[in-house]
């Protein structure tokens, strides 16, 4: 064998302990908010393997693949790039979700939205029934598709402008289980692809001032897609708009309306719903997210009716 024939030594590589250990001493110095939990999502995506083997086999040894791939993901992670976004999924509701530079990443707050929709129909009795749910501005399909999982009997529409977010919402309802025949994917512009009436209309549509969008932190403006966030001039074009727009979809002795909404909007979309006819005859509440903020502002209807359209 002569020398060119000589595989060279391989540097022995760090172990999986050593390596979280390593990531979490960066991430906190560079001052990222959770360095521990982003460090083991991170470590745990790039070995291919579930959180709690990092713990388990602490002293496994990184393949240099592994090596090449882990720092790729830290660089990536330390230009302020959301952890989900790297990885490719969020977990929404106890539930993971795709995510693509396409969509939002579904954010915990939105799980307030979920909690109130779920209320309001145990409250109407309604859990067991083949409701119909309409979600505008859909994106990972993160909300219809967990009201669709929590409700076997419910099915739903999910709308979006963007097709690119469709796909990765359809992506979604294949992976969850959800059955095609549950759920009907429309791409178009606010309410116009809906037809007929439903039981729940819900939407988290952009909020965001335009000119608030430059400041916001950079996981979220350079991560999220603008068109998920651009509320307008003002943000509350869509509010204005979907207050409209859903009228025709709703029957009012039946139909639950919520948005979420910026932490400062309640007052303001409480007046939009209050200046439209069906919300002049519904009960308007606002839902708090865990932190205590206003995160939902839904109508609710006064007065089921024994032969309404939705009963079974
Ligand atoms: C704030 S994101 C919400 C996504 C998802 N529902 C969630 O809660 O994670 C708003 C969504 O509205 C969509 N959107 C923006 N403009 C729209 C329009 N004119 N018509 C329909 N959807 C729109 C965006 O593509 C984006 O997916």
């Amino acid at each position: 064998m002569n020398d060119a024939d000589k595989v060279p030594p391989q540097r022995p590589t760090m172990t999986w302990a050593n390596a979280l250990r390593d990531l979490v001493a960066r991430f906190a110095a560079a001052k990222l908010d959770t360095p521990d939990t982003d460090a083991r999502l991170l470590l745990a995506h790039c070995l291919g393997v579930e959180r709690l083997q990092l713990i388990q086999t602490p002293d496994a040894r990184l393949t240099p693949d592994q090596v090449t791939t882990l720092e790729t993901a830290a660089r990536r992670r330390l230009t302020r790039e959301p952890v989900s976004r790297i990885i490719g999924q969020r977990w929404f509701y106890g539930r993971p979700f795709v995510v693509t530079p396409a969509t939002l990443d579904p954010r915990p707050d939105s799980e307030t939205l979920i909690e109130a929709v779920l209320a309001q129909v145990r409250t109407a009795g309604l859990q067991s029934a083949p409701i119909r749910l309409l979600d505008i501005g859909t994106g990972t399909g993160c909300l219809l598709l967990t009201l669709l999982a929590e409700l076997p009997q419910a099915t739903g529409v999910g709308t979006d402008i963007s097709a690119a977010a469709l796909n990765v919402a359809r992506q979604n309802s294949q992976n969850l289980g959800i059955s095609a025949a549950r759920v009907d994917w429309r791409q178009g512009d606010r309410c116009a692809p809906a037809e007929g009436l439903f039981n729940v209309i819900l939407s988290n549509p952009p909020y965001i001032p335009r000119s608030e969008i430059e400041n916001l932190d950079a996981d979220v403006r350079f991560f999220d897609p603008i068109g998920a966030l651009d509320g307008g001039l003002d943000g509350l074009d869509f509010y204005r708009d979907l207050v409209v727009g859903v009228a025709k979809h709703i029957d009012t002795s039946e139909s639950y309306v919520i948005f979420e909404i910026g932490h400062d909007q309640a007052s303001e979309v409480v007046d939009l719903l209050r200046a439209t006819p069906w919300g002049q005859s519904a009960q308007v509440q606002i839902h708090r997210d865990l932190g205590g903020s206003p995160r939902c502002v839904a109508g609710v209807p006064r007065q089921p009716t024994p032969d309404s359209a939705f009963s079974e």
